[in-house]
């Protein structure tokens, strides 16, 4: 791991507008830079880089964030990649930490694995192109089918020769550790000796991103009913089956350049279209679409080009990943290669241009599809039918960004089209969809507050719940004002003994810091904030401005973000120099404080009282009515402090 050491360094010397302008023509615009925004086309320009905040935002697509944001943005860097490419440019040198022994191990397998299986790679395709039995069989396989030396080349195609052991012994003698050569899945005990698993087969590499090999398809050679067609990496530690696209690392430019990524089901289907000069496209084995391939996909662009043989079950299978792609905000288009043929077959078949007209002109969105095929399979059948209408409404509903609601309107007015009903009633049907969506998000997200809220009732409302109910309104603000004053004036002189952070974290100290913020997010970030202080690091605002975890970042982002307008009142009737934020920052601590402790009291006040609506105990009530009376008494001077503080 990077230390923190180094990544405050890194950050000290970050220069936005050197960052961003390395990659966007910017113009001065008082205090801001302007530019055309590098994440959708347009024509005037409307990304605004802020060198004070050091955040950029675009009003035009709504994507803002940092210089590492961007970096990972734009780029497709990892976090530790942007901070790596930052080091160099500044300068900085990296130090680095020691892991944890766990963590340790498992990157050493990883390496081990890495390492063995560029071994393998090597090994294979030497065998193809060198060793006899290559040749005549592996070779002339791989041109009979058409594919060209550089293309076999470009993929790093194997052969595995027949032989028991001859790359088992090769690794062995290469001094491979053999629990490490077991994992890879390239060798496997046989008679307690290590035999070669992918005998008599033609080898498929699989890239990672970075073009680094996790593991290997193994073909069969000809027809064999008995033996798989292909034999696949075990899951380990580098290959992780849902994780993986094949053809990605050779497909990212392409997949830029175009603004769409081509999905196919097999390896010669990604590697013909490849030989006919179409590069942006990946294949998914087969299998639907998980999570973390299609945010793959959405890393590179928005829309998305499943093309499938007419016949193919592969179909089902990206059917079944549908609802997920849509809510991902990605476009997703259907072609059906015609004839029992594959686009490996068919782009030999029909060649290069004849192939991206027909991909043009099959397009089919996947919503429609799916609706046309299960309205053939639904026949007359009206409980079934009415099945199908929900479950469009449902999909549909999942198209539920701003940015998406007019294809959501063409839609309902398509597919409305199709099942000969009423648009209106779709419509209707697919509101109520979000609205319900909506609102289990929303139970979950005030969940608490809701227990909370009921919880203190019971009976009629009363001015105590009023009083709840408005501050829970509030709450949010607060809270967010709390972590933002502490980013913001962590570091700032509060008296001559501490600075603001340590007196914050010691009132913090004297009401239970969790009790204080209900936030979890906000909460963690007051929690790294004082780790580092613990370490004796001194937060800036950019040391969560740039927080490897995205949510840290893009929270901190909106906190530093909130415009502060002294209120038009104000200007008018004072006279002198304006008070800046700056002058304020103490009454600002202090009345943020003081607010979120007449929260908790007046929380403290409620569970007393329904302790003593529960208590039978003439002695216990009494108790609880003397502290009662206590909390009420602070209550009334903490608010009587926070008025003076607000309205001074
Ligand atoms: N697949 C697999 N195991 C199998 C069959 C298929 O893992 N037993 C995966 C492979 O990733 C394969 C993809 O599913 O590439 C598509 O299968 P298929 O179309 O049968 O294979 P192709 O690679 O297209 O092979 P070919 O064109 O040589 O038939
Ligand atoms: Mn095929």
């Amino acid at each position: 791991m990077i230390t923190q050491h180094t990544i405050q360094q890194i950050l000290s010397r970050i220069d936005i507008i050197d960052i961003v302008g390395s990659f966007v023509k910017l113009k001065k615009r008082g205090t801001n830079y302007l530019g055309l925004c590098p994440f959708h086309n347009e024509k005037t320009p409307s990304f605004t880089v802020s060198p004070v905040k050091e955040i950029y935002k675009c009003f035009g697509c709504g994507k803002s964030g940092n210089s590492i944001s961007f970096l990972m943005d734009h780029e497709k860097y990892s976090y530790v990649e942007a901070l790596r490419w930052l080091a160099n440019r500044y300068n900085v040198e990296i130090e680095e930490t020691e892991v944890s022994p766990a963590v340790k191990e498992l990157q050493q397998t990883a390496d081990s694995l890495y390492i063995i299986n560029s071994f393998a790679q090597k090994f294979f395709s030497d065998n193809l192109f060198q060793n006899e039995e290559g040749r005549d069989i592996g070779l002339s396989y791989l041109q009979e089918r058409g594919f060209h030396e550089d293309i076999i080349r470009k993929f790093q195609l194997g052969y595995c020769s027949k032989d028991k052991s001859a790359f088992a012994s090769a690794a062995i003698a290469a001094q491979y550790n053999p629990e490490y050569l077991l994992k890879t899945g390239l060798v496997v005990l046989r008679d307690e000796k290590l035999s070669d698993n992918y005998r008599g087969r033609i080898i498929f590499p699989v890239h990672n991103q970075t073009g680094k090999i996790i593991g290997f398809g193994a073909r069969i050679i000809g027809k064999n009913d008995k033996a798989p067609k292909y034999i696949n990496t075990p899951e380990n530690e580098i290959y992780i089956k849902s994780k993986i696209l094949y053809g990605s690392y050779f497909a990212r430019q392409a997949i830029d350049k175009t603004d769409e990524c081509l999905l196919v089901e097999g390896y010669t289907d990604v590697i013909s279209l490849h030989q006919a000069g179409i590069e942006n496209v990946v294949a998914s084995g087969g299998t639907s679409l998980t999570p973390d391939q299609l945010r793959l996909i959405k890393k590179y662009t928005n829309n998305l080009t499943i093309i499938y043989d007419g016949d193919s079950a592969g179909i089902k299978a990206a059917l079944r990943g549908l609802d997920l792609a849509l809510e991902e905000g990605l476009n997703v288009q259907l072609v059906l290669i015609p004839d029992k043929e594959d686009p490996d077959s068919y782009v030999r078949k029909i060649g290069r241009e004849a192939f991206r007209e027909f991909v043009e002109n099959n397009k089919k969105d996947i919503v429609l599809f799916q609706l046309e095929v299960s309205l053939k399979d639904a026949g007359n059948d009206t409980n079934k039918k009415s099945a199908i209408v929900n479950r469009i409404a449902e999909t549909i509903s999942r198209l539920n960004k701003t940015e998406d609601f007019t294809k959501q309107q063409d839609y309902i007015r398509q597919c409305a089209g199709l099942l000969k009903i009423d648009e209106e009633g779709l419509n209707a049907l697919v509101n109520k969809f979000i609205r319900e969506r909506i609102t289990k998000q929303e139970n979950k997200i005030h969940a608490e507050e809701d227990k909370y809220a009921t919880e203190s009732t019971g009976t009629l409302p009363t001015q105590e719940d009023d009083d709840l109910i408005d501050l829970i309104h509030k709450d949010e603000l607060v809270e967010r004002n709390m972590t933002r004053v502490l980013l913001e004036f962590g570091s700032y002189t509060w008296d001559d003994k501490q600075n603001v952070a340590n007196f914050i974290f010691g009132e913090f100290d004297n009401n239970g810091l969790h009790d204080l913020i209900d936030n979890r997010q906000l909460l963690q970030i007051i929690q790294i904030y004082r780790t580092w202080v613990d370490d004796g690091i001194l937060p800036t605002p950019k040391s969560f401005l740039y927080h490897e975890n995205a949510d840290i970042s893009a929270m901190a982002v909106g906190l530093m973000d909130t415009r502060y307008e002294l209120s038009q009142n104000w200007k008018e009737h004072y006279d002198g120099p304006m008070p800046t934020r700056e002058d304020l920052y103490r009454e600002e601590v202090i009345s943020t404080l003081t607010y979120l402790k007449i929260r908790k009291i007046k929380r403290l006040i409620i569970e007393n009282q329904k302790d003593l609506e529960k208590s039978k105990n003439p002695d216990e009530q009494f108790h609880l009515l003397q502290t009662h009376q206590h909390l009420k008494e602070m209550e009334i001077n903490l608010t009587k402090e926070y008025g003076t503080v607000i309205y001074r």
